[in-house]
C-alpha cells in the first residue's frame, strides 16, 4: 500500500466541547479514506479535513444496503496518554462483516496504523472527562453508480471521529426496556452477526413505538420463535441470575460485542459463573417471580455497561434494584473505566497506546 497522504488544514482556533457532548454530534477536524477496486485493491489513503461525501445518486448502498460499520472508543489516560480500546477486535470484527455481504476485507494492520495516525492529529479532540471518550467510527460502502443489484465493484472505507458522552439521555441511570414480540431483527443464517445498516433499519419501528410509551430501548427476540432473549438495540445483554451470569450465546442472529467479550472474561477473572446459553423470557419471568432475578444489564462501546431499572414483557413489568443502577453493573462499569483512563494496569493488553506524532497535513 502506497503511503497515507495528508490533505487540508491545520486548526488554528481553541476547540470548544459543548455542555453536554451527547452522542455522535460534534466531529473532529479531519477523517481516513481510501478507495478499492477490483485492479487496484485498497489504494489511495488520505488523511484530509472532514467534509461531505460527494456521490453519484445511483451509488449502489444506497439503493441495496451493501454497507458496514464498527464503533470503537479513543480515551485519554490519567497518565496523558491517548489509547485505543481492542481496536484490532474490532478490524477484525468488520471484516467478518464484510465477508457476510460480499465487500473486501481490509488490512488490519494497515488500517490500524492509518486510525492510529488520525486520532493522533485529532488528539486534541479526545475529551478528558471520565465517562466521556473519542467515538470511532469507520464505515464501509459500496460505491459502484449503478442500479444493477450486484456486489459493488467499487468501494470506499472512511473514518470518522466523534467526542461523546454517555449515549443513552438518561446517562448512566437505569434504563427501561421493552421486550419487544411485533417485530423480528434478525434470524439465524440472516445479517443478526453483522454490522450492517439493514439490522439498525429493522430495529427503528419497534425503538420508536417503544420510546413512545416511555422506553428506553427495545430487547429483541429470536426471530424463529419468539422466546429467546437475543439483544438490545445497541448492546448486549446480561441476565444476572442469583446462581449465574448470563449472556444469549452468539447464533448467527447476534452482534459478538468487544464489550461482551471483554465482560465474559472480567467476570471469569473474578471467579463468578458466567455462560453463554439460551435464555428464554419464561425463564426470566419465573426466575423473577421467585426472587431469583438480581437483574439484566447491557454491554457495548457506546453505552459501556448500562443497568436495567425495569423489564416489560406484555403486561409484566418487573423492576430492579430501586431504580439504582445493580452492585454488579457499578463494578463492571468501573473496571472497565478504570482500564479505559488508565487507573488500572492493562493486564489484558486491551490498550492500544497512541503516539502523539506531529504531522504536516496541507
Ligand atoms: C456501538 O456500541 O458502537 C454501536 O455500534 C451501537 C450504536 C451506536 C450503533
Amino acid at each position: 500500500m502506497e503511503p497515507i497522504k495528508y490533505i487540508g488544514k491545520e486548526r488554528t482556533e481553541k476547540i470548544v466541547f459543548p455542555k453536554n457532548l451527547g452522542f455522535g454530534q460534534v466531529f473532529t477536524d479531519h477523517l481516513f479514506e481510501m478507495d478499492y477496486n477490483d485492479e487496484q485493491g485498497w489504494h489511495n489513503p488520505t488523511i484530509r479535513t472532514l467534509e461531505s461525501l460527494k456521490m453519484h445518486p445511483a451509488t449502489s448502498f444506497i439503493h441495496y444496503g451493501q454497507t458496514i460499520f464498527e464503533g470503537m472508543k479513543a480515551f485519554k489516560t490519567v497518565q496523558g496518554d491517548v489509547v485505543l480500546f481492542r481496536p484490532e477486535v474490532h478490524l477484525q470484527r468488520l471484516n467478518n462483516s464484510a465477508k457476510r455481504i460480499c465487500m473486501p476485507e481490509i488490512d488490519v494492520d494497515f488500517v490500524l496504523e492509518a486510525l492510529k495516525e488520525l486520532v493522533a492529529i485529532d488528539s486534541d479532540w479526545i475529551p478528558a472527562n471520565k465517562g466521556e471518550s473519542l467515538y470511532i467510527r469507520p464505515f464501509m460502502y459500496g460505491s459502484d453508480p449503478a442500479l444493477g443489484v450486484r456486489p459493488s465493484n467499487n468501494y470506499k472505507l472512511v473514518i470518522i471521529l466523534s467526542p461523546v458522552g454517555a449515549y443513552y439521555a438518561e446517562g448512566f441511570k437505569p434504563i427501561k426496556i421493552l421486550i419487544q414480540d411485533d417485530y423480528v431483527r434478525a434470524v439465524r443464517k440472516g445479517l443478526g452477526e453483522c454490522k450492517t445498516a439493514a439490522n439498525y433499519a429493522a430495529s427503528l419501528l419497534a425503538a420508536k413505538e417503544a420510546a413512545k410509551k416511555g422506553f428506553t430501548q427495545v430487547l429483541w427476540l429470536d426471530g424463529l420463535e419468539q422466546k429467546y432473549l437475543q439483544e438490545v438495540g445497541t448492546m448486549n445483554i446480561f441476565v444476572n441470575f442469583k446462581d449465574e451470569i448470563t449472556t444469549p450465546a452468539l447464533n448467527g442472529s447476534i452482534l459478538p460485542g468487544v464489550i461482551r467479550r471483554s465482560v465474559i472474561q472480567i467476570l471469569k477473572e473474578w471467579g463468578m459463573k458466567i455462560t453463554e446459553r439460551e435464555i428464554s423470557v419464561a425463564e426470566v419471568i419465573s426466575s423473577y417471580d421467585k426472587g431469583n432475578l438480581l437483574g439484566l444489564f447491557g454491554t457495548g462501546t457506546a453505552a459501556i455497561i448500562s443497568s436495567i431499572g425495569s423489564l416489560t414483557y406484555k403486561d409484566k413489568n418487573m423492576s430492579f434494584n430501586n431504580g439504582q443502577p445493580g452492585e454488579l453493573d457499578v463494578k463492571l462499569f468501573d473496571e472497565l473505566s478504570s482500564i479505559y483512563y488508565g487507573e488500572k494496569e492493562d493486564l489484558h493488553n486491551w490498550l492500544v497506546k497512541v503516539e502523539k506524532k506531529v504531522v504536516e497535513v496541507n
